[in-house]
């Protein structure tokens, strides 16, 4: 059985207006996406900012409803159970958010952050408590005098850690890191990156990882999704997506990457340059009349594009 499995997930936002707050129109932000994640792979979403990549993150724990489409954990749809079945789930699906500053709750000490999921559910003594507050802690690698401080008195990338202390209380199985290194110096995004990796093998985690950043995607995730406009147009290792990506948006991304080895800049100047033609002449055969991509399909074993 396929861990989870996502299958034309479609989220539509109403908008409202006019007199009587009629629905005027739908914003589609999640347009028909179908993808799997293994148990204990991490899959990279990539893509421009409002491409509808927090809303299916949002979406998969429950904090969004479907429109359409299922997601099936572990063999349950959780796009058709009741909010009050999926209570049952949020224990095993956690998010980490991309800003450690406004996610955690300023007035409150780190030891009723952490605490706090555990309280929703479980009645733990005081004592057991500490002791499962306390653990988290130390995996996360702060020491344990700072569950009596406040956010304010930490560091970017020691906030994050808190967030993720967090989010491990309750042994999660899938975790959603929305840009969870984005708000983070590159030094300190490193740091982060290697400590999620070694929690996931710790912990036998699978991770659906969402940034706009290649960099980072290729670092962290052993499959990519390339999201535009609610739609997956590409979907590969990285070998696929990196060494040869061949939507014209996948190769967009690819191209404006900054090419760091100064032996290969001349070379990424001429892909650009042919990246770029290929979008100004040939950038309609990508898609339909209306837009929108088409369906993917697979051109290797590990390899989907959305070519007509
Ligand atoms: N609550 C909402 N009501 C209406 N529209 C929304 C709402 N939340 C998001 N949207 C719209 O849905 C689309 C997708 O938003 P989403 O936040 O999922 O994008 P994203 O890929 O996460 O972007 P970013 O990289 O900027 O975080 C956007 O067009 C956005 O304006
Ligand atoms: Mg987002």
């Amino acid at each position: 059985m396929t861990f989870l499995k996502v299958n034309n997930l479609k989220v539509y936002y109403p908008v409202r207006g006019g007199f009587f707050r009629r629905v005027v129109e739908n914003v589609k932000a999640v347009d028909g996406i179908s993808f799997e994640l293994n148990k204990g792979e991490t899959y990279g979403l990539v893509g421009e900012s409002g491409c509808g990549k927090s809303t299916t993150g949002r979406t998969l724990i429950g904090l969004n409803r479907a429109t359409s489409g299922e997601i099936n954990y572990k063999g349950k749809n959780l796009a058709a159970i009741k909010p009050k079945e999926f209570n049952q789930y949020r224990k095993e699906i956690q998010m980490i958010f991309q800003d450690p500053y406004s996610s955690l709750n300023p007035k409150k000490r780190v030891l009723d952050i952490i605490a706090e999921p555990l309280r929703n559910f479980y009645k733990l003594t005081a004592g057991e408590e500490m002791h499962k507050v306390q653990e988290v802690i130390e995996k996360v690698g702060l020491n344990s005098e700072s569950i009596y401080k406040y956010p304010h008195e930490f560091s970017g990338g020691q906030r994050q850690r808190i967030g993720i202390a967090r989010a491990l209380t309750l042994n999660p199985q899938l975790i959603i890191a929305d840009e969870p290194v984005s708000a983070l110096d590159v030094s300190v995004q490193a740091q982060v990156i290697n400590f999620m990796k070694d929690i996931q093998k710790e912990f036998n985690l699978t991770y659906l990882f969402i940034s706009h950043d290649l960099g980072v995607i290729r670092h962290m995730c052993d499959r990519i999704g390339i999201m535009y406009k609610g739609q997956l147009v590409e979907e590969g290792n990285s070998q696929d997506i990196y060494d040869n990506p061949m939507h014209i948006y996948t190769k967009r991304l690819i191209a404006a990457i900054p090419e760091i080895n100064p032996s290969d800049r001349l070379n990424k100047i001429k892909y650009r340059k042919e990246v770029s033609e290929e979008y100004n002449n040939h950038s309609n055969k990508f898609f339909t009349e209306e837009g929108k991509a088409y369906q993917l399909k697979p051109v290797s074993k590990t390899h989907l594009v959305a070519l007509p």
